[in-house]
């Protein structure tokens, strides 16, 4: 784990962008707040939810500690971030390691000041049976899609308790609630175990400030999906049409919704694992 930079202002600034343009709702004050976020790199030349996450954060005024396990990545994003007007460090650490994130939170609250924004964004499908996966590879699941959340949680509430507020945002996913039509169970119930932990988090420290809440993505058109399919474009048409609107959400879809769950406009929303699928997991699938 290492600090790798540090730059930037934070302006608050509600005219960079015209109305029509803003990838945010200008609402939803982040201004004074500090945001730590998981996984706020891209595994792809395109915007991840992660990135979109982060991006997100410091375009509605807080400033971001971006932490990705790809160093080069966080410190992509933070740059992002200040070549904007925004605040932002960059620390690599791996999410799955108890010292890095226990480091990389350290790290991020001495150099912002606190942290009251935990985004926890880390996760990946594995594709496979109960039967084709084996114990390894499904525990490495489990490590990164859900102890992940627990050690970040672990470390970062201590804080929150201290200043009395903080608000945690899961990323988990349409496949927690609903089959998908993958067969990835580790997927499914690492997932699931997200929205509880999300819930048990919620209930815990509902009445000392702090408030948990998870978004299920659906069908999003992020760069790790787009690089398991761009092999064949039918594929990729067949996902944009399983979705009830006819395309697939954004990442900034995903992370609008984050940043409204964060914000003090949703300071009595705790405890909601809430679909962002375009009504797929209303839909009988
Ligand atoms: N794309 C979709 O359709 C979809 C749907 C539902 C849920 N999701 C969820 O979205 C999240 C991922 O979205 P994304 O587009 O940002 O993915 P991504 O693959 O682009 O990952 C974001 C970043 O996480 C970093 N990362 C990976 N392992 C790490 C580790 N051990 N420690 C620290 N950083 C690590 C990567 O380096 C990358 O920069 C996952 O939780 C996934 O389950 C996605």
């Amino acid at each position: 784990m290492e600090q790798v930079t540090t730059q930037g202002g934070a302006t608050g600034d509600d005219t960079r962008q015209p109305e029509q343009d803003r990838p945010w709702h200008p609402h939803f004050d982040l201004r004074g707040r500090t945001a730590i976020v998981f996984g706020a790199g891209s595994s792809g030349s395109r915007i991840s939810n992660g990135e979109a996450a982060a991006r997100a954060y410091a375009l509605a005024g807080a400033a971001v500690a971006a932490v990705d396990v790809d160093a080069s990545e966080a410190e992509r994003v933070a740059e992002e971030i200040t070549v904007s007007g925004g605040v932002a460090i960059a620390i690599r650490a791996d999410v799955t390691d108890e010292a890095q994130v226990q480091d990389a939170v350290r790290v991020a609250t001495v150099q912002l000041g606190g942290l009251d924004i935990l985004h926890n964004n880390v996760g990946v499908a594995r594709r496979g049976s109960v039967l084709e996966l084996g114990l390894e590879a499904w525990d490495a699941s489990v490590r990164l899609n859900l102890t992940s959340a627990y050690l970040t949680a672990r470390h970062v509430l201590p804080g929150m308790l201290e200043s009395g507020r903080g608000a945690i945002i899961n990323v988990s996913s349409t496949a927690s609630i609903r089959d998908t039509g993958y067969t990835y169970p580790a997927y499914n119930a690492t997932k699931a175990g997200v929205n509880q932990l999300t819930v048990s988090l919620a209930l815990t420290y509902a009445a000392r400030g702090i408030r948990a809440n998870a978004v299920l993505p659906g069908l999003i058109d992020t760069p790790l999906v787009s690089q398991q399919i761009t092999s064949d474009p039918d594929a990729l048409a067949a996902r944009h049409a399983a979705s009830p609107t006819g395309r697939m959400g954004t990442p900034w879809d995903v992370a609008n919704v984050s940043v409204f769950l964060a914000s003090d406009a949703a300071s009595y929303v705790n405890g909601v694992c809430l679909p962002v699928d375009g009504g797929l997991s209303a839909r009988c699938l």
